[in-house]
């Protein structure tokens, strides 16, 4: 049976009766569930084999986002932030589509490409040489990642492409590769190195670079959702956000911080589950610009009925195997919290959050503004900065709220009156 995850008031529960809930949902063990609430999963020694020169660990807030319905599946979304509202803000958005059939997507599928550079050769020779020894580079290629070949991935085409740079002109020899449930940036790049030589061989020319593109277009996956007009405060909301996103879309410096936004949703599901957050961002920002001008990576209009309907399409690769997703307990407790059976449907989840986190944005862009929802965390921020503990931290935040006055010095002074008390 499908669990629903429109939980009314999880944000009035405590952190472990939020956890509580959690487990049940996502069939967490008590080991599973102790790694998350004790904040210090990754262990030392685990750190010290990612990285180098390791002396110890960053912490995140891990939260859960409420709501989500995407092709009439329930989930709970783990994100990993240290900015206020996010998590409130999806949780909403989600909510509100809800009533509409949720979030519907789409994947294109898991293919990353590798690009490998020649130079000084006769280009158009070169090209043809490659396209007449493609079987060889894809056998070369297949032999580098067995595993991958053998559950149906691994490399499928190679194509050729002629840059003319003002080193002269080179080739550009890319390989497609189905990375299936992989993020396939570590198969991707063994792949280019080994074809290397092949195409230098047949090419008579040089391989420099041989790397993946994290550009990834043949990795794209697409949400879209339908938005009440009652549900979002009116035909005016509406209008308001769909001038917003023109806004964004043919302003540089808006669609920066609109694309921010939905980013804010993306690299939050993104921590949580253990990917490469600044391929996800590198990805996205370039493809917002690949029609020439920098564009909104969401789009916004009415139906018949007055209500809006948005739409996301964003490059997404992550992977479910692999990766640190398989070293940080966090990851895999974010990633089982979340139930995805596979990188695509990862992708569709993290676009559908994108999509949400863009939503509600824009909903309070055009009404109250952003600083009211943040208010409360911030507040209570400053108080604890300001040396608050316990029932102190909201009894000051409150004082503080009702005065609109969220500063350091006032914090303190509210602190000392308490203390006199
Ligand atoms: C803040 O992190 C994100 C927003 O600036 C996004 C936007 O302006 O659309 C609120």
């Amino acid at each position: 049976m499908n669990k629903s995850s429109a939980v009314s008031g999880f944000y009035k529960l405590s952190p472990q009766e939020r956890l509580r809930f959690v487990r049940e949902f996502s069939k967490l063990t008590d080991e599973e569930a102790k790694v998350l609430i004790s904040m210090q999963a990754l262990k030392l020694d685990d750190a010290n084999r990612m990285i180098e020169n390791v002396i110890g660990g960053i912490t995140l807030p891990f939260g859960i986002a409420t709501n989500f319905q995407i092709d009439g599946k329930d989930y709970l979304i783990p994100m990993a932030i240290e900015e206020p509202s996010v998590v409130a803000a999806a949780s909403k958005a989600a909510s509100m589509t809800r009533k509409k059939g949720g979030f519907k997507t789409a994947y294109t599928g898991s293919i990353m490409r590798a690009q490998i550079q020649v130079v000084e050769c006769d280009v158009r020779k070169a090209s043809k040489a490659i396209v007449k020894a493609k079987e060889e580079i894809l056998r070369k290629a297949a032999g580098q990642s067995p595993t991958l070949t053998s559950l149906g991935g691994g490399p499928k085409d190679v194509k050729t492409r002629v840059l003319k740079t003002p080193s002269g002109s080179m080739l550009i020899a890319e390989l497609y590769v189905d990375c299936k449930d992989a993020m396939g940036a570590n198969a991707v790049n063994s792949m280019a190195e080994a074809v290397a030589p092949i195409i230098e061989r047949v090419t008579g020319g040089t391989v420099l670079l041989r790397i993946l593109s994290n550009l990834a277009t043949e990795r794209l996956a697409t949400a879209t959702a339908t938005f009440a007009k009652g549900e979002l405060g009116g035909a005016e909301i509406v209008d308001g956000i769909i001038q917003a996103y023109h806004f964004a879309d043919f302003d540089q410096y808006r669609g920066t911080t609109h694309n921010k936004g939905i980013m804010n949703g993306i690299i939050a599901v993104g921590l949580a589950t253990g990917q490469d957050t600044r391929a996800l961002e590198a990805a996205a920002h370039s493809y917002a610009s690949m029609s020439g001008r920098y564009r909104s990576l969401t789009s916004w209009k009415k139906n018949r009925d007055g209500d809006l309907v948005g739409s996301i399409k964003v490059p997404i690769a992550v992977g479910i195997v692999g990766g640190s997703a398989s070293v940080n307990p966090i990851a895999k407790i974010g990633l089982k919290i979340l139930g995805v059976k596979s990188a695509g449907e990862l992708s569709k989840v993290m676009a559908s959050v994108g999509l949400a986190q863009n939503l509600a944005a824009l909903r309070a862009l055009v009404g109250e503004g952003i600083q009211k929802g943040h208010m409360k965390l911030h507040a209570r921020n400053i108080a604890v900065s300001a040396g608050a503990k316990g029932a102190e931290i909201d009894a000051v935040a409150r004082i503080m709220i009702k005065e609109k006055v969220v500063k350091f010095a006032r914090a303190k002074e509210i602190l000392e009156g308490l203390g006199r008390k």
